[in-house]
Formats: C-alpha cells, sequence, structure tokens
C-alpha cells in the first residue's frame, strides 16, 4: 500500500527522481508526474493502464507557466483563465515544443489547468517542472475523490499520495477548446456550461464519441464501476429488477422497501453541488455492496447537472 500522507517535501523529492505520486485537486485526485521528463510521463500510462492515444492534462501554479508551454492564448481563453483559474478548468492551447508528444498523445494542443487546491498549489510552486495529472484511477474506472481512493486502486503501485482530503467538487474540470473565435467545450465537468458562458457567451458542446480523434478520452464507457448501471426513471427500474439485490442512485429521495445502505441520496439539500461531490464516491460505495444492480436517476438537467448526468449515462454505457 501507498503511504497516504501531508508531507509536501517527500511529494516534491519523489517527483524530482522522476517517480509518481498521488495529489488531492478541487476536482478528483490525480497520478502526477513531471511534465518534461518522457520516462515519468510513460510510467503513468502503464500504471493507469491507459492506452496511449489518451492525452494528459499539464497542471500549473500560474497563467504566467502556462504562457511559457504555450503558444498563445487566445482572448476567449485569456477571460475564461483570469476568471476561473484557479479552478475546475482546463484548456486546450497550441503546445510549445517544451511539452513532450508522449502528453499530448502527438497533438499540437496541450491541456492546461491550474487546480484550487491549497497542497497541490503549494507543491506546483516547490517544482520548477509543471505536473501531468490524469485522474488517479485505473483507465476506464471511476475517478477517486479521497486519497483512500487511491490507495484502494493503485496503492501497490505508487509510493505516496498526498492527503488533501475529500474533493469538494468531485467531478473532473471543464475542458474548453477553441477553433478560431469559437468556443467549444470537449468535456462537460465542474464548472458549469452557464458559467463558462456568462463570460464570453454562447459555447458549444462537443459531441461524445469514441472515435474523434480530436477528443481521445471521450470514449463513451468512461466513469464504470464493475457493477452494472442503469439509468432511468427509478420508480420504473426498481419495478423492473425489484428491491432485493439493488442499489439506488439519487438526487434527493429515497425508495420505500430497499435497505439503507444501499440507497445513495446524492443532495439529501437539493443542490447539484452537493451531488457533483457524492457523485464518485456514491458509486464506489455501491460498488462494493453485495447487490446486482445500480438504478440511477438522472439530476436535474442544468448547472452541473449536465455533467453529472454525462458521468451517470458513460457509467452506464458498457
Ligand atoms: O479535473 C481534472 O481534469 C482531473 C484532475 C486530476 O486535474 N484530471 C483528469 O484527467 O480528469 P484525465 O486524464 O482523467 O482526463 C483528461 C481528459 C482526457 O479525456 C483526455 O483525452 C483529454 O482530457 N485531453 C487531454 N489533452 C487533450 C488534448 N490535447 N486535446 C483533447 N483532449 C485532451
Ligand atoms: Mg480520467
Amino acid at each position: 500500500m501507498a503511504v497516504i500522507g501531508t508531507d509536501i517535501n517527500e511529494a516534491k523529492s519523489i517527483l524530482e527522481s522522476g517517480e509518481l505520486v498521488a495529489i488531492p485537486t478541487e476536482t478528483v485526485y490525480g497520478l502526477a508526474g513531471n511534465a518534461f521528463n518522457t520516462e515519468a510521463i510513460a510510467k503513468i500510462f502503464e500504471v493507469k493502464n491507459r492506452p496511449s492515444f489518451d492525452p494528459l492534462i499539464v497542471h500549473t501554479y500560474s497563467l504566467e507557466q502556462v504562457k511559457s508551454i504555450v503558444k498563445e492564448l487566445p482572448k476567449k481563453a485569456l477571460l475564461l483563465a483570469e476568471r476561473f483559474w484557479p479552478g475546475p478548468l482546463t484548456l486546450l492551447l497550441p503546445k510549445q515544443a517544451i511539452i513532450p508528444d508522449l502528453v499530448t498523445s502527438g497533438m499540437d494542443t496541450v491541456a492546461v489547468r491550474i487546480p484550487n487546491q491549497p497542497l497541490a498549489m503549494q507543491l506546483l510552486q516547490s517544482l520548477d517542472f509543471p505536473l501531468v495529472a490524469p485522474s488517479a484511477n485505473p483507465f476506464g474506472y471511476v475517478s477517486p475523490t479521497s486519497a483512500q481512493h487511491v490507495d484502494d486502486q493503485l496503492g501497490e503501485k505508487i509510493a505516496y499520495v498526498l492527503d488533501g482530503g475529500p474533493c469538494p467538487v468531485g467531478i473532473e474540470s471543464t475542458i474548453v477548446g477553441f477553433e478560431g473565435d469559437e468556443a467549444i467545450i470537449h468535456r462537460l465537468g465542474g464548472l458549469s456550461k452557464e458559467k463558462i458562458e456568462s463570460i464570453i457567451g454562447k459555447v458549444k458542446l462537443m459531441p461524445h464519441s469514441s472515435s474523434n480523434p480530436k477528443a481521445p478520452g471521450m470514449l463513451k464507457s468512461h466513469y464504470s464501476p464493475g457493477k452494472k448501471v442503469v439509468v432511468g426513471n427509478l420508480d420504473t427500474l426498481v419495478e423492473e429488477y425489484g428491491k432485493d439485490r439493488t442499489g439506488i442512485i439519487s438526487f434527493t429521495r429515497s425508495v420505500e422497501g430497499i435497505v439503507p445502505e444501499h440507497q445513495m441520496i446524492l443532495a439529501p439539500d437539493g443542490e447539484l453541488t452537493t451531488a457533483a461531490k457524492n457523485l464518485f464516491s456514491s458509486l464506489r460505495l455501491l460498488d462494493k455492496k453485495d447487490i446486482d444492480v445500480i438504478l440511477a436517476e438522472p439530476v436535474p438537467e442544468h448547472g452541473l447537472g449536465l455533467a453529472i448526468n454525462d458521468r451517470l449515462k458513460r457509467a452506464a454505457a458498457k
């Protein structure tokens, strides 16, 4: 098992030696390595069992550092960066040669973000290289939102998990790319479309596809727990699957006749931010229960609800 701790110097020295450390961010935990070191980058793909066509996000601590790895910042990108960084936003920007092709799977754009997490920020500031960090889960599984989640799955393959507590956002960053004057959301996430549009006006949503080379990570069956997940109307689904060996994920309500341990109410307070925070840990908890199926109800389709429903749909796609 990995050591779980809060020692930034320990994390720094492991990263400087070319090894990997799991780091907290406000969205999900990341599996981090030196973004300039191709051996460290290769280890990330190996540990996650991730296909090499799925590029990585570079994490930095300042807009200045971002400017040192990208060729240009379109006007809309700069507006978003100034408003939402540090935060759950990733921008796709033309890369400079200093970023290895392994990071971008050969593409000429690099994904970058500045995370809003105090320990991660201190760590990034202490290093003289940025960190590439995909979510710290085996490829295709649910992203981790606590240090323990990381240790459960990758503990045998990494030395250290920097523990920043549970992730306050709970779903991955929103990824935005640019084509000419247009901004396009490549992945819905922890920053809502509405908030983005309040700064730069209408943005397009990239349709998900498993064959689109522009968004290689947008494979349909991502975020899948081991158990079968079905999304739909809970009453109808419960009627179909029964109540005995069934787990439930709902927005605010419970279902009579199903044991409470098998019911995950994402947002008792009715807030989508609460639902986002609880989504992945709820999937993980139910995945460990002695049940056959996880029945999930979509949350309201606005704000973070779009990203939550997207993750539920993908968890259900097998
Ligand atoms: O919140 C997050 O973004 C977390 C934390 C750790 O920062 N990271 C994360 O990384 O979710 P990952 O690797 O699990 O997802 C990154 C996604 C992938 O779907 C990948 O295909 C896409 O970003 N991506 C990375 N670079 C890209 C690029 N140059 N063009 C298009 N998509 C890119
Ligand atoms: Mg991921």
